[in-house]
């Protein structure tokens, strides 16, 4: 098989990617490891930036998007028993974010990809990416029961964080940064309404928690927990006491309780590899970076990425100029190591820190502090979390 673009990875970032291409009359063919249904089923993200409501739009995948999509217009955050509300739009000369789940995101560009090409190939699994540097690199893969190979003369490897297209950068080329939190998350997914008209997020001293949603009639809640924790070891009764701990206010508020219909436990990371190029290798989204999930970066940044390739690739096509392909990278990264630093600063002012003393707790309640006191501080925050400009 050939085709232009060979995208490994069936996630956020291949799907759009490949819409985005086919749209710009460029031929590229997904394979995707797993099956249609575990990609659309896989709990994550849910949080959009408005440049990625805005670039989902612009691919014309939001039908749904703009029809169930809830418009939030600020978050809630919670220490001391108190709570402060930030408004976005003030804060940032109207932004709002939207809350629409990655699952709901990945079924729409699937349907739409099946529906009107390109190729998308599940249970495709990609071995290696071999020579890169040449002119025509060749992804090597498994589908059918038989090896196959696809030709391409660009290959994009959106194959998430556990990915195999990162091997192919010999190892002299390549830098990993990175900073493994001491605590995960313990997400769950409950069929009960949600307690809270916008997302709060809560700092305690028994550890951060996070209340979302994914839409009237559901929410989706996250703990703070011990690395190394098992779903198992919590049963629901525990998870919705601890719940209530984390959140409580002096003032007027319960939590809702319900039957809780999915739990796992995510590790929380800050990894990037540098450079994201390699001869005619390209990697994007949580193959390149993956941030904690406290800033709700990870989905934003995948689309991000592949808004530059996209419009890299179309430059390429319809000028025969590769100057933005060649500053892939370096653009980017740049984009990357903001949302890092960001959802680094995020994680560390609303966890507890296991190693932490008195001295820790109070920096992180003059932060907090800092925040909900100074507009300035508010703006600072509000500018990140809905999402800074792309370096185009
Ligand atoms: P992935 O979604 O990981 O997709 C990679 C795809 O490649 C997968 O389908 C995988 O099966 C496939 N693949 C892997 N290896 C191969 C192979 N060898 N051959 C073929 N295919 C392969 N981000 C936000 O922006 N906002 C949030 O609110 C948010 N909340 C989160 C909450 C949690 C609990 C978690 C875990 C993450 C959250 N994120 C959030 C992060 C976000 O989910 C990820 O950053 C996002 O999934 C990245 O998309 P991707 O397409 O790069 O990678
Ligand atoms: C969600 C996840 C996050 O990590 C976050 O910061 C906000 C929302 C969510 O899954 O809805």
């Amino acid at each position: 098989m050939r085709t232009t673009v060979g995208i490994i990875g069936g996630g956020p970032a291949g799907l759009l990617l490949a819409r985005l291409l086919h749209r710009a009359g460029l031929d590229c063919v997904v394979l995707e490891s797993r099956t249609r249904e575990y990609v659309e089923h896989r709990q994550r993200a849910g949080m959009l930036e408005q440049g990625t409501v805005d670039a989902l739009r612009a691919a014309g995948a939001a039908d749904r998007l703009d029809t169930e999509g809830l418009v939030h217009h600020g978050i809630e955050l919670r220490f001391d028993r108190e709570r402060h509300h930030l408004d976005f739009p003030t804060l940032t000369g109207g932004r709002t974010v939207t809350i629409y789940a990655q699952t709901e995101i990945v079924k729409d560009l699937v349907e739409l990809q099946l529906a009107e090409g390109p190729p998308l190939l599940f249970e495709a699994e990609a071995l290696a990416v071999e020579r890169p540097d040449s002119a025509s690199p060749v992804v090597r893969f498994r589908h059918e029961g038989r090896e196959q190979t696809l030709v391409c003369a660009w290959v994009v490897g959106c194959d998430g964080s556990h990915g195999i297209a990162r091997e192919a950068f010999p190892a002299g080329a390549v830098r990993t940064y990175g900073h493994d939190h001491p605590y995960s998350w313990l997400g769950v997914l409950a069929q009960v309404p949600p307690s809270c008209a916008e997302l709060i997020y809560a700092r305690h001293e028994r550890g951060f928690a996070l209340h979302s949603m994914r839409s009237p009639l559901v929410s989706r809640l996250y703990l703070q927990v011990p690395n190394g924790t098992r779903g198992e070891d919590w049963p629901d009764d525990r998870i919705w006491d601890e719940l209530a701990a984390r959140f409580a206010i002096d003032g007027d508020w319960t939590l809702r309780r319900g039957p809780i219909t999915a739990k796992a436990v995510t590790p929380m990371r800050s990894h990037v590899h540098e450079p994201m190029r390699h001869g005619r290798l390209l990697l994007a989204g949580d193959a390149a970076h993956v941030v904690p999930p406290t800033g709700a970066k990870g989905l934003n940044l995948a689309v991000s990425d592949v808004r530059i390739l996209a419009r890299a690739f179309t430059e390429l096509h319809t000028t025969g100029s590769s100057r933005t392909l060649d500053r892939y990278s370096e653009l980017s990264l740049q984009r990357v190591w903001q949302a890092i630093r960001f959802s680094y600063d995020m994680t560390r002012m609303l966890h507890a820190q296991p190693d932490g003393d008195a001295f820790d707790h109070r920096m992180q309640l003059a932060r907090l502090r800092r925040i909900t006191a100074s507009r300035h501080a508010a703006a600072e925050l509000a500018a990140n979390y809905t999402g800074l400009p792309l370096p185009l």
